[in-house]
Parts: C-alpha cells; sequence; structure tokens
C-alpha cells in the first residue's frame, strides 16, 4: 500500500518536473499562467468563430474533421455547411485543411505557417496563450511586427484590429499605442475562448476524459472502501 503510494507520488512529481510543452517564454521572464478550458461548450464556439475569422486563412487543423466539430461543439449541420465550410467540393468527412497547401499557403509571408492542431500541445497552453498577446511594431521587421515569445516570429499581428496596436517601451515592456475593439479585459477572455477552442482541437476526446476520470477515481475510493472491508472479514476467520 506505502509502496504504490509512494509511487504515485513519484509519477505526479515527474509530471510536474516535466510538463507537457516548452515553457520557456522567448523575451519575457515566464508566460502567462494558463490552463485552458474545454467544457465550456459556448467559449469553444466563440473560439471556432475566431479562428475561422482570424486564423484559418493561413493555419490548418489538419488532424481534425468538420463532422467530429459539428458534433463535438453542438453545430447544426446547415450551419457547418453554409457558414463554416463554404466549398462545396469539401465533404463533412474530410479534415479542416481549408484548401491550405502546406508549403505554398503562406510563401508571401516568407514563411511556413505550422499547422495548429497540436501547437497547445508542442508549445503548452500557457505559451500559444502569451503569444497572442505580446505582437508588437517593429519597423525592422518585414511586416512591420514581431512577438516577445517568438522574436522573430514571420507571423503578422493579425489581431491588432481587436487588441490595439502594441510598441515596446524603452525597458522592452509591451505598451499599447492604439484602443482596439475590444477592451484589455475583452481581449484576455476571446484569447482564453481561442486557446480553449485549439486545446479541444488538439484532443476532442479531453472534455469525455476529464469526466471519465471523475468516474474512474470515485469507483477506487469505493472499490478501496469494499475492499478493506472484505480483508477485514477474511482476517477475522484467519485469527
Ligand atoms: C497571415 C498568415 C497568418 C495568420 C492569419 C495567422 N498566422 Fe499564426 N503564424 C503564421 C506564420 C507564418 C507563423 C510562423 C512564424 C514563425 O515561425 O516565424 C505562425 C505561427 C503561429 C504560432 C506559433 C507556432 C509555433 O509553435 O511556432 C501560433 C501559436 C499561431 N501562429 C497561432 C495563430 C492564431 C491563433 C491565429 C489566429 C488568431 C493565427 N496564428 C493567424 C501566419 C499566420
Amino acid at each position: 500500500m506505502i509502496r504504490s503510494f509512494t509511487l504515485l507520488l513519484l509519477i505526479a512529481f515527474c509530471g510536474k518536473l516535466f510538463p507537457a510543452g516548452d515553457s520557456e517564454c522567448g523575451a519575457l521572464e515566464s508566460c502567462i499562467d494558463y490552463k485552458a478550458d474545454v467544457h465550456d461548450l459556448f467559449s469553444l464556439q466563440r473560439g471556432l468563430g475566431l479562428y475561422m475569422n482570424y486564423c484559418s486563412s493561413c493555419h490548418s487543423l489538419e488532424y481534425l474533421r468538420w463532422n467530429r466539430l459539428q458534433k463535438d461543439l453542438d453545430i447544426p449541420k446547415n450551419i457547418l455547411r453554409e457558414d463554416l465550410i463554404l466549398n462545396p467540393n469539401i465533404k463533412n468527412s474530410d479534415y479542416m485543411t481549408f484548401g491550405l497547401n502546406s508549403d505554398d499557403s503562406t510563401a508571401w509571408l516568407g514563411a511556413y505557417a505550422p499547422d495548429l492542431t497540436l501547437r497547445t500541445r508542442v508549445r503548452g497552453e500557457s505559451w500559444v496563450y502569451t503569444y497572442l498577446q505580446s505582437f508588437y511594431e517593429d519597423a525592422s521587421r518585414p511586416l512591420g511586427s514581431n512577438n516577445l515569445v517568438l522574436q522573430g516570429s514571420s507571423m503578422p499581428h493579425v489581431l491588432s484590429s481587436l487588441q490595439g496596436r502594441q510598441q515596446l517601451n524603452n525597458k522592452g515592456e509591451l505598451v499599447k499605442v492604439s484602443e482596439g475593439k475590444l477592451s484589455e479585459q475583452e481581449f484576455d477572455n476571446a484569447m482564453q475562448d481561442l486557446v480553449n477552442f485549439l486545446a479541444y482541437a488538439a484532443e476532442p476526446i479531453r472534455s469525455e476524459r476529464e469526466k471519465n476520470g471523475i468516474f474512474v477515481i470515485l469507483f477506487f475510493v469505493i472499490f478501496t472502501a469494499v475492499m478493506w472491508l472484505l480483508n477485514r472479514e477474511y482476517s477475522k476467520d484467519i485469527k
């Protein structure tokens, strides 16, 4: 009993020591801590809306199928076809590649925009959340923007109309130089929705897995209690 408890502690400790994703945060000391919530359906739907409007022209989601998205995010079939898929040649069972060819869809940027299905797993949710907040104007870059988390990033500040323009002050900190359509709080919330959606895309089963996890733990607790009682009864006979 004590040995298995120690083993469990050791596993939990290793998880903390070697977390999934990269905790490095570029020029920042640390990323803003954020853990995605994949149980809030409305947030995932809002995140999908942002993704379609601001990201899908460059980034694919090549491991997620349209019909899986439709089922999980409770999207009416006609909205899926008429407002999201749009192209009649794309089937509901196709992957969400948006017709992007990974090699040359963003060649005009001089860079390749990586597929985003698994990015929150590779980089970590906090990294992506902080990255999306940390764009600033930099006249030395070809597209006039840079990013504190990924220095020299070729991705333009596509969310500047929502967030407002940002620059660096002489201490190297981000300062807002114009207002966007959203207030700071609204923009934070929007980025949470977007990262929640990306975390869902990385593992569509996650919501179910986390819910099932509670039942599994509950089962073990009850099972252990029953076994303990049984053991007590048996030991009585042995004595
Ligand atoms: C105009 C094209 C374009 C749009 C639109 C765009 N991106 Fe990018 N994105 C890129 C390019 C190019 C890169 C690669 C940057 C690099 O490595 O220098 C990139 C990189 C990224 C990365 C970092 C990937 C990594 O791990 O290195 C993330 C995360 C990301 N984009 C998320 C988004 C999200 C979310 C949106 C929508 C809000 C979005 N992008 C919209 C072009 C785009």
